[in-house]
């Protein structure tokens, strides 16, 4: 289904392109000659980002945790360009903290736009692929932290579980429809973006600090650039892939751990920041 996806000439829809990961995706889609639709909650960022692109590009503020926000984002992509060919639901938010102190409002922040972020994405664009009855394409991200639940991290390891859980039960009712819809769980290992610019809440605790100076010091060091990234993602979805998990060695170890451990009954054991 994924030979017959349309790249050159095709949209794609991006949301959360006003930054990091979004703005590597948009480089590459642009590059391939697709059309895109960028949408973001940072209207002038997105716009300053739109500015510096060149290609068929509209841009829409978009809020992906309110419904209302990301159906009218799927009525403007389709008014602007007629068709959808791809779906990012790529915007997320972290939070960090120790997850009794996190605040309501942040956890409330997290799962509206990690999770129902996602889900308003499918509510509002599955129905239009089926209707089209073409081949089309949905990448949700989660993130190796999808896998490996983190402490100090616990709004992020949540919602990022539920869209692994959300995706692979999609792909089953696609499947189920034999519908010519694509989907892929993308998983991110550190990629340099702007997502620890806003970690904490009002208490930030020595421990905390230290967690996201260590996060932060792992996704300048060692994190692809945006751009290095979304070419590992389109080789994914040019390979009809349904797990793109790009950094093997920021997930292969742990996870087969954390397997091995839960199915030998195992305690889990907790790295060291
Ligand atoms: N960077 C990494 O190392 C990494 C690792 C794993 C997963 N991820 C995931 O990749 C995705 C992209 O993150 P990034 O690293 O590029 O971060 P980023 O902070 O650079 O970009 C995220 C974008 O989402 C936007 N956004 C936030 N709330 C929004 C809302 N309510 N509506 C619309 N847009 C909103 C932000 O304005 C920002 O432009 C996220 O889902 C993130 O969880 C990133």
């Amino acid at each position: 289904m994924t030979d017959r996806l349309r790249f050159k000439g095709g949209v794609a829809v991006i949301t959360g392109a006003a930054s990091g990961i979004g703005t590597g995706l948009a480089h590459k889609a642009l590059s391939l000659g697709m059309r895109v639709v960028l949408a973001d909650i940072q209207e002038k960022a997105l716009k300053d980002f739109a500015a510096t692109l060149k290609g068929e590009v509209v841009t829409v503020a978009t809020d992906v945790s309110d419904a209302a926000s990301v159906e009218a984002l799927a009525e403007k992509a389709y008014a602007a360009f007629g068709e959808v060919d791809l779906l990012f639901n790529n915007a997320g938010v972290m939070a960090t903290g120790f997850s009794w102190e996190i605040e309501p409002a942040r956890w409330d922040r997290s799962i509206g736009v990690n999770f129902y972020g996602v889900l308003h994405g499918i509510r509002s664009f599955v129905p239009r692929f089926l209707k089209a009855g073409r081949p089309a394409h949905i990448v949700n991200t989660s993130s190796v932290g999808g896998f490996l639940a983190s402490p100090m991290m616990a709004p992020y390891s949540v919602t990022k579980y539920a869209v692994v859980a959300l995706t692979e039960s999609l792909r089953g009712e696609l499947e189920m429809l034999k519908a010519p819809v694509g989907i892929s769980l993308l998983a991110p290992g550190p990629v340099d973006s702007g997502i620890f610019n806003d970690p904490f809440g009002s208490n930030v605790r020595p421990e905390v600090q230290q967690f996201v100076d260590y996060l932060r010091k792992l996704l300048t060091e060692h994190g692809l650039s945006p751009d290095e990234f979304a070419e590992l993602v389109f080789a994914g979805i040019k390979d009809g892939a349904f797990w793109i998990i790009p950094q093997p060695h920021a997930f292969d170890d742990g996870f087969r751990k954390r397997v091995d451990d839960i199915l030998a009954r195992r305690n889990p054991t907790t790295h060291q920041y």
